[in-house]
């Protein structure tokens, strides 16, 4: 791969910071209004939703618990979904009763969340709710009721705020468009 560019790679911003900012803000005001009587575990989802999540857990007003799991689904600078996902980091500590809510950046075909909520329900947490910064509806291969959505997006090829291409690109502030052709397919 040739060296990445985080100015000349992208085509279009997507989702500017300050739409980001303010999306976030509403996530956490109802994140913090839905559990406002019952402590909150966010479980992230690394590496992606790395700023989405540190962005996120500073939004809300309530006392709120942290545990980080990183999954794979992808491989190296593979674009299209494998179907396969695999746990590279689990829980610290258990989610029994817990109202957990899963913080993710993206959901494609929806295939890790489908195996992550099977894998997370079977620790018995009290509720399961899913937020997810980004929806791609096109992409979907099954079916996944997310409770809260920031942007539904078009069928793009998207980097920037946690999300990657070949691993680079997550530190853009925003979420922009990557040119076809540093993906060698223009
Ligand atoms: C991305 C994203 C989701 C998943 C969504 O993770 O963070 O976990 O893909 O795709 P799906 O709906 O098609 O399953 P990825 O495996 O690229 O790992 P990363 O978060 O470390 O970049």
């Amino acid at each position: 791969m040739r060296t990445p560019h985080l100015v000349d790679d992208i085509a279009e911003v997507l989702v500017s910071e300050d739409q980001l900012r303010h999306k976030v803000a509403e996530l956490g005001a109802r994140l913090s209004a839905d559990y406002a009587s019952r402590p909150l575990t966010l479980v992230s989802v690394l590496k992606g939703s790395l700023p989405f999540m540190a962005d996120l857990m500073r939004a809300i007003t309530i006392p709120l618990t942290l545990d980080l799991m990183e999954v794979s689904s992808y491989g190296g600078a593979v674009t299209q979904t494998s179907g396969l996902v695999r746990i590279l980091k689990d829980l610290s500590a258990s989610i029994e009763g817990k109202d957990v809510v899963i913080v993710e950046d993206i959901i494609d075909t929806g295939l890790t969340l489908n195996y992550l909520m099977r894998y997370l329900r079977g620790k018995n947490p009290q509720s399961l709710k899913i937020c997810a910064l980004l929806d791609k509806p096109a992409r979907r291969l099954v079916d996944i009721d997310i409770d809260y959505r920031g942007f539904s997006i078009p069928d793009r090829f998207v980097i920037g705020y946690g999300l990657d291409y070949a691993e680079f690109y997550r530190n853009l502030p925003f979420i922009g468009v990557l040119r076809p052709e540093v993906y060698g397919a223009s």
